[in-house]
């Protein structure tokens, strides 16, 4: 199964000013919906507690700290599923992806802000597969990477 990260990033690698925010600078929504729609979608509880719906055609799975990635994992039945954030849940989840799909976004968030991984052990390695246009006015597209395994 192809566990694929997807975020939107801040051009120094953001990807909310705090673990409360929710995020309103994202353009690559409609991305989002698409790419995820029909699959399950993995996220922490801070992310949660910010979304004002629940995401519809898509199974929700919430994690707490108390959960195993790798039994969360096993228990999707599916040809892929999204890791959709936070930071930890990104950091948590890291081990397991096979692909991160970044949209870099034209923003600089000053220091204290919370990064993509707040808690990575390793580095990942990445190749480049493509490119996809968000917002070509305002330089947004996404990256969509493989995981070197
Ligand atoms: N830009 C983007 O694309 C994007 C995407 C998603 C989210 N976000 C933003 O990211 C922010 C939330 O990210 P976040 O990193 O704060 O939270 P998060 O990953 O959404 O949720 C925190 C997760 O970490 C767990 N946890 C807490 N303490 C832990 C510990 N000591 N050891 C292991 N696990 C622990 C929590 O479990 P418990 O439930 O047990 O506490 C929960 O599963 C929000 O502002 C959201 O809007 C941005």
């Amino acid at each position: 199964m192809d566990v694929i990260l997807i975020a939107a990033v801040t051009a120094n690698g953001m990807i909310a000013r705090n673990s409360d925010e929710v995020v309103g600078w994202s353009e690559d929504l409609s991305l989002f919906l698409e790419q995820t729609m029909g699959h399950a979608v993995i996220m922490g509880s801070n992310t949660a507690n910010t979304l004002s719906a629940d995401l519809k055609g898509r199974e929700m799975i919430v994690v707490h700290r108390e959960m195993k990635p790798e039994n969360v994992l096993n228990q999707i039945d599916g040809v892929k599923c999204f890791v959709i954030g936070g930071a930890r849940t990104y950091s948590r989840f890291a081990p397991h992806l096979t692909h991160l799909f970044l949209t870099f976004h034209p923003i600089v968030m000053k220091s204290g802000s919370l990064p993509l991984f707040s808690h990575l052990k390793q580095e990942i390695e990445l190749d480049f597969l493509k490119m996809v246009k968000v917002n070509s006015e305002r330089g947004i597209y996404q990256y969509q990477y493989k995981v070197k395994q």
